[in-house]
C-alpha cells in the first residue's frame, strides 16, 4: 500500500460544519432494525425467496431471543450459560433499494450475532461468521434489485450446540444491523487511523491515515479533504491531498494535521474531536467519513503506575460482561449508558469489556463520558473451556477477527489497553515436554494487534504470574495482567523486574442486595470452589448471600481488601473489580436454583448494593454517608451497624437519639462499625469535620407493605422506539418508608405511546420471565423497563398489588 505525506494546511477556527449525511446527496448510513421476520428452530433451506415466512414473528433488532425464554436447569446454556433456550433461529427482512442507489455500493453491517450466523442475499450465500461478538460487513451490491423490486436478506444464528459460553450469551442478532449506501470511490469501512504521536500544552500533531478504494473500474484523481472539528464544532484544522488512484486500488493516504492549545481528552474531561474525510472527485462530494478524535498522552510505568496526560491516576475499573440484565444481550444503547451513568457516580473511571469486544456503541459512550476502557478479544485461545466454544474456530478465525476488532476501535480515545485473552489455558504448558504454545500464540497476536496499532498497551489476563508462566514468558507483554490472589500485588516488581503491573480482575467479592446474615461484619468467608459445586461450610437454605462485604470466593477478596491493597502499590496501575454489574450465568456461588451471578457492586436490576458506597466514599469528592443494614430486625438479635464516610473525621451513631458512640476510620481501614443490640425505631448517624455536622443519614423500621411508589429515572424519553425509562417500584410502609423484605407480587400496566420491555427485581434466584408483567418485589424493590415506540405521546404506567395501594406514574415520549 501506498502512503503519502500530504501536505499541511493548519487552519483556525471559522470553517462551518456542514451535514455529513446528506453531503453526498444520500444517507450513508441507515438503521436496518426494523421489520425482520423471525423463527425459532424453523428447519433448513430458508434462504430461499421462493418459501413464505408468513406467519413468522415481526420484530426490531436488536433481539435476544433467549431473553424471552423461561429460565431451566435443562436447557443446554446449563446455569453457568444463564439457563435459558438456546436454538437455532432464522431472521429475513424484505426490503427494496432505491434507483438511485443504482451504480453505487451498498453493504449490510451486523454489530454482533451471537453466533455461527451465516448470510443470504436473494439466495446467494454470503458467508459465514462464527464469533458472536464481532462486527462484520457484506458487500450485497452484485445481488441487489432496484426499484420496486423486492430483495430478501436470510440470517441464520445457530446457537444449538451448547455449552459455548462461561456466562450468558444470548441469541441472535443482539446488536444493530445497518445498511451502508457509499460511492464507488469511498472510505471503506474501519478505513481511518488517527493517532496523536505528539502533543505538547501548544500543540498536537495528528496523524490520520485514511484509506480510500476505488471500485469503480477506472483511475480516479481524489482529493482527500480532512477536516478536524472541536468539541465545540468549530473546523480547528484541515489537510488535503490529491492523489490518482487506480481501479481496484485501496492506497492509504497519510495526512498530518496539528491542532493548537488542544483541549485533552481524559476521565473528567473527555474533550471529543471529530476527523471529518471527504473524498472528492471532479468537485463532487463522493463520500464523507467521520472518525472521533481524542488527545491525550498516556503511560505505564514500573514503578509509578498510569499516568494520563502527565497525571498519576489510579484505574479504578470494572469488568462486565455485556449482558444488559433483564434486556438480555439485545444491545439498548441507553441501558448501557445508565449502566455507565451509575459506575460514573461511584467513582470509577474504566471499564473491562470482559471477555469480548462491545458493541461499538458503548465505546462511544466511554469516549463521550469518560472512562478508560481495556478492549478484550478472547476468552480461550485453541484449548478449550467449553466443549462447543470459539476453540473449534481458533485456527481459522483469530486472526480475522483480532484484526477486525483493532480496525474498529483503535480510533476510540477510551481505549487505553488491548487484552488478548482471559485466563489462557495455554499459559501452563511443559516447557520440557516442547508445550510452547502459550508463547507462540501470544508472539502471534501481539506481532497482529502491533501491526495495526503501536499506540495502545497490551495485555493478557493471566491466572498466575509465576516463573513459568508460558504468556509472560513469551516476552512479547511489556504490561502484564493479573487476576486475583491481592496478597502477591505487592511482590511483582521482584518476580517480573522491568514490567508494568495491572490488575485486570480482582474481588469476586459475593452479595445479595438487601440481605444480610447476622454473624460479626469481620467473619470473612470465602465460598465456594466454583459455580456448579456445592458450597464449602453452608451457604443460606434461601440461596442469599450476605450483603456486608465478608463473603468473597476463595481467589478473590472482600471489596474492602482490595481497595486496601490497590492502595498500597503504587506500581499497580489500577484494578479491574470482578464485577460492576450483576450478570446472568455463572451463579456463584450456588448451583441452580440460582442463574445469575452475586459478584455485582450493582445487582442485575441496576441497584447498587451497599458495597456500592464503599467505592463512591473512597473514589469520588462528593460527601458519602452510607449506613446499613435495614433496621428490621427480631427483639434480641445484635447487628453490626456498618458506615461508609468520606469528608469527615469521624461517624456518631444513634440509635432512638441515644447515641452508641463516635467511630473513626482506623489505619487503613475504609469503615467504621458499632455492634447494636436490636430496638425497632430509627438509626441515625452524623459525620462531622472539625466538630461540625457534615451528613446525616436515617434508616427507620418499616411496618407493614401498605403502598407502592414509582419513580422514573428518565420522565421524557425519545419516541424513537428504542429510549428506555427505568421505573423502580418500592414497595413502602404507612409512614413511606421502604420496607427492606417486602417481596409483594406487583403487576405493571403501560398504556399508551410506550411498552414494558422487561421487568427485574435483582434477584438471582428468580425464575419469572424477564418479559412477565407481574413482578415480585425483592428486598423492597422492583424495576419495570419502558421503551419508546416510533411514535410521540404520553405513556401512562400503573403497578398493582394486592392488599397495597396502587401507583400510577405518567411519562412523556416526545
Ligand atoms: C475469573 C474469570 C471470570 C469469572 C470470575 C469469577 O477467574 O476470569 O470470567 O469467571 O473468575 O470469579
Amino acid at each position: 500500500m501506498k502512503r503519502l505525506l500530504s501536505f499541511v494546511l493548519t487552519c483556525l477556527l471559522g470553517l462551518s460544519f456542514s451535514s455529513v449525511t446528506t453531503a453526498q446527496g444520500y444517507q450513508r448510513r441507515q438503521s436496518f432494525n426494523r421489520n425482520w421476520h423471525f423463527k425459532l428452530n424453523a428447519g433448513e433451506g430458508w434462504q430461499s425467496p421462493a418459501k413464505s415466512d408468513a406467519g413468522w414473528r415481526v420484530l426490531n433488532l436488536p433481539h435476544d431471543w433467549s431473553i424471552e425464554g423461561n429460565f431451566s436447569k435443562d436447557n443446554p446454556a446449563t446455569p453457568g450459560g444463564g439457563a435459558l433456550p438456546g436454538g437455532t433461529g432464522w431472521y429475513r427482512k424484505t426490503f427494496t433499494v432505491p434507483t438511485e442507489s443504482i451504480g453505487k455500493l451498498v453493504f449490510i453491517d451486523f454489530d454482533g450475532v451471537y453466533h455461527r450466523s451465516e448470510v443470504w442475499i436473494n439466495g446467494h450465500y454470503l458467508g459465514k461468521r462464527p464469533n458472536g461478538y464481532i462486527s462484520f460487513r457484506y458487500d450485497l451490491t452484485p445481488y441487489l434489485k432496484y426499484g420496486t423490486a423486492k430483495n430478501l436478506i436470510a440470517v441464520k444464528v445457530d446457537n444449538s450446540k451448547q455449552p459455548n459460553s462461561r456466562w450468558y450469551s444470548g441469541s441472535g442478532i443482539y446488536r444493530n444491523v445497518w445498511l451502508t449506501t457509499t460511492s464507488k470511490i469511498h472510505v471503506p469501512q474501519s478505513g481511518t487511523f488517527v493517532s496523536t504521536p505528539w502533543v505538547t500544552p501548544a500543540r498536537a500533531r495528528t496523524n490520520v491515515r485514511t484509506t480510500v478504494t476505488n471500485q469503480s473500474g477506472t483511475p480516479a484523481l481524489v482529493t482527500l479533504n480532512t477536516v478536524i472539528y472541536s468539541p465545540q464544532g468549530a473546523a480547528v484544522s484541515k489537510a488535503s491531498v490529491k492523489k490518482t488512484i487506480a481501479a481496484g486500488a485501496s492506497p492509504q493516504i497519510e495526512q498530518t494535521l496539528e491542532v493548537l492549545n488542544p483541549l485533552l481528552w481524559s476521565v473528567s474531561h473527555p474533550a471529543l474531536y471529530k476527523v471529518v474525510s471527504k473524498v472528492i472527485v471532479n468537485n463532487q462530494t463522493l463520500d464523507t467519513y467521520e472518525t472521533p478524535l481524542g488527545i491525550r498522552t498516556f503511560k505505564f510505568d514500573v514503578q509509578s503506575g498510569f499516568s494520563l496526560n502527565g497525571q498519576p491516576l489510579q484505574i479504578r475499573g470494572v469488568c462486565n460482561h455485556h449482558d444488559l440484565g433483564a434486556l438480555g444481550s439485545a444491545f439498548n444503547t441507553r441501558a448501557a449508558e445508565r449502566q455507565l451513568e451509575i459506575l460514573k457516580a461511584m467513582g470509577c473511571n474504566a471499564i473491562r469489556t470482559s471477555h469480548n469486544p462491545p458493541a461499538p456503541e458503548l465505546l462511544d459512550l466511554c469516549d463521550r463520558m469518560g472512562f478508560i476502557l481495556m478492549d478484550e478479544a478472547f476468552d480461550m485461545w485453541k484449548k478449550q473451556k467449553n466443549p462447543f466454544d470459539y476453540h473449534l474456530d481458533w485456527d481459522q478465525w483469530h486472526r480475522k477477527d483480532l484484526e477486525d476488532m483493532i480496525r474498529r476501535d483503535r480510533n476510540h480515545p477510551s481505549v487505553f489497553i488491548w487484552s488478548v485473552g482471559n485466563e489462557i489455558q495455554e499459559q501452563w504448558g511443559d516447557e520440557k515436554k516442547g508445550d510452547t504454545t502459550g508463547r507462540v500464540i501470544a508472539r502471534e497476536l501481539v506481532s497482529i494487534v502491533k501491526a495495526l496499532d503501536t499506540t495502545r498497551a497490551i495485555t493478557t489476563a493471566n491466572n498466575e504470574i509465576n516463573e513459568w508462566n508460558n504468556l509472560i514468558k513469551s516476552n512479547a507483554f511489556a504490561l502484564v495482567g493479573y487476576n486475583y490472589n491481592h496478597k502477591a500485588w505487592a511482590g511483582f516488581s521482584k518476580r517480573w523486574p522491568g514490567k508494568k503491573f495491572i490488575v485486570t480482575e480482582s474481588t469476586s467479592a459475593l452479595q445479595t442486595r438487601g440481605h444480610y446474615d447476622l454473624i460479626p461484619f469481620d467473619t470473612i468467608r470465602r465460598w465456594p470452589e466454583a459455580w456448579d459445586k456445592p458450597i464449602k461450610g453452608g451457604g443460606n437454605p434461601d440461596f442469599t448471600v450476605s450483603a456486608y462485604d465478608h463473603v468473597s470466593a476463595p481467589w478473590g477478596s472482600t471489596h474492602e481488601e482490595s481497595l486496601i491493597e490497590l492502595n498500597k502499590n503504587s506500581h499497580v496501575s489500577g484494578m479491574f473489580v470482578w464485577t460492576g454489574f450483576d450478570y446472568l450465568g455463572e451463579p456463584t456461588p450456588y448451583p441452580w436454583p440460582a442463574r445469575s451471578s452475586y459478584f455485582g457492586i450493582i445487582d442485575l436490576a441496576g441497584f447498587p448494593k451497599d458495597i456500592y458506597y464503599l467505592y463512591q466514599s473512597a473514589w469520588t469528592d462528593k460527601p458519602v454517608l452510607h449506613i446499613y443494614p435495614h433496621w428490621n430486625w427480631k427483639q434480641g438479635d445484635t447487628v453490626d451497624v456498618v458506615a461508609y464516610y468520606n469528608n469527615a473525621d469521624e461517624v456518631e451513631l444513634f440509635l432512638n437519639e441515644q447515641s452508641q458512640g463516635t467511630k473513626a476510620k482506623q489505619g487503613d481501614r475504609m469503615h467504621v462499625k458499632w455492634r447494636v443490640p436490636f430496638t425497632p425505631g430509627t438509626l441515625r448517624a452524623i459525620s462531622r469535620k472539625d466538630g461540625k455536622n457534615v451528613l446525616s443519614s436515617e434508616v427507620k423500621t418499616a411496618g407493614k407493605p401498605a403502598k407502592i411508589q414509582l419513580v422514573a429515572d428518565r420522565d421524557t424519553i425519545n419516541a424513537d422506539g428504542n429510549d428506555l425509562s427505568f421505573i423502580t417500584a418500592q414497595v413502602l410502609d404507612g409512614d413511606g418508608n421502604t420496607v427492606p423484605t417486602a417481596s409483594n407480587l406487583l403487576r405493571f400496566k403501560v398504556t399508551g405511546e410506550g411498552f414494558l420491555n422487561a421487568t427485574d427485581n435483582g434477584n438471582p434466584t428468580s425464575h419469572e420471565r424477564f418479559k412477565s408483567a407481574d413482578r415480585k418485589a425483592f428486598n423492597g424493590l422492583a424495576l419495570a423497563i419502558i421503551q419508546s415506540q416510533y411514535k410521540a405521546g404520553k405513556i401512562h404506567i400503573e403497578a398493582v398489588s394486592e392488599g397495597l395501594e396502587s401507583a400510577v406514574i405518567d411519562i412523556e415520549s416526545k
